[in-house]
């Protein structure tokens, strides 16, 4: 923790000192026993109203200074992440109150028939004004596990995660196609392998990663972006929407989080320098002309 006790005397660290603190105390706590229960404790109603008074005992003159932040503060990023990543982009990157905005969903896919996610994307541009929209996977993220396992069920998380089963099964990408040749029924597996795969396997590493950048072409063609990037150009470029969309996944085991250098921004603007380390594997996301976004597996 790096508040030290000079800092405390200004009371917008104090508050982020506060929330931080709790954010690490919540990440050494997330472990769970073999029955999956938490072992925080952190599971009934009861625990959820301690915290809500524990919160409310910060003191009304520290509440209202938290509220005149959110209040003040412009959100200059949106994430797009999914469902089931439980560390929130505001303990991974130890955001300001109030800096970011998010909106969640299972694999972190963009789809233009899903207006929820589209109504926040416009949301976030038009009335926010975000710069930067980061769609943000994370490895071992069981959601494309689910896709790879591809239980038979009818339901609506393996409809919802339907994208992501057809990525799997088409995707050129040299470690994916690897993986999946080793999971396909053969000799002495008649039925081929249906466990889960771990977090650390290349294959599944790998797509989740081709899964953000499926996302960020989404976006590119799909989205509100096009359009208002469009407008921009036949404007003058200042009018332009002045966002630029990344995709970023991270690491829970290590902390860390890597470009996979697919951003994209407003014809005419340079793309601002992205400082997180770029994974080789991104490489050739500009190459493939049919399929931008799709890494073919080539010249890897
Ligand atoms: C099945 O997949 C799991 C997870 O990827 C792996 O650990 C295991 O070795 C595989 N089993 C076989 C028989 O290949
Ligand atoms: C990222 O992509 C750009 C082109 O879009 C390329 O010039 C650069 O070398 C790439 N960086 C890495 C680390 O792959
Ligand atoms: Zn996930």
């Amino acid at each position: 923790m790096v508040c030290s006790l000079l800092d405390m005397f200004n009371i917008r660290f104090l508050l982020v000192c506060l929330i931080l603190s709790a954010n690490a105390l919540s990440f050494a706590a997330a472990h769970s026993d073999s029955t999956g229960k938490s072992l925080s404790g952190f599971d009934t109603l009861e625990a959820l109203y301690k915290g809500n008074e524990r919160f409310k005992g910060v003191g009304s003159r520290k509440r209202e200074a938290v509220s005149r932040l959110v209040e003040e503060s412009t959100p200059s990023f949106m994430f797009l992440g999914c469902t089931d990543n439980r560390l929130t982009p505001a303990s991974i990157f130890q955001s300001p109150i109030g800096s970011i905005i998010s909106q969640n969903n299972i694999g972190n896919q963009y789809s233009k028939t899903d207006v929820s996610t589209d109504a926040a994307i416009t949301y976030a541009i038009q009335e926010l004004g975000v710069q930067h929209i980061i769609v943000l996977g994370h490895y071992g993220c069981p959601g494309v596990s689910k896709a790879i396992t591809a239980p038979r069920e009818d339901n609506p998380v393996m409809k919802w995660i339907s994208p992501i089963v057809r990525l799997y099964k088409t995707t050129r990408r040299r470690e994916i196609v690897k993986f999946r040749d080793s999971r396909m029924p053969h000799r002495g597996l008649p039925d081929g392998n249906k466990s889960a795969p771990s977090a650390d396997e290349a294959g599944f590493r790998s797509l989740v990663e081709e899964n953000v950048k499926r996302t960020v072409k989404a976006l590119k063609e799909e989205s509100i972006l096009a359009k208002e990037y469009q407008r921009g150009a036949k404007t003058t470029p200042k009018e332009s929407v002045e966002v630029y969309v990344h995709g970023f996944v991270f690491d829970e085991a290590t902390g860390n989080v890597v470009n996979l250098n697919v951003s994209f921004g407003p014809p005419g603007f340079p793309i601002p320098s992205v400082p997180f380390g770029a994974v080789a594997a991104a490489k050739n996301f500009h190459r493939e002309k049919h399929f931008p976004g799709f890494n073919k597996g080539k010249n890897l």
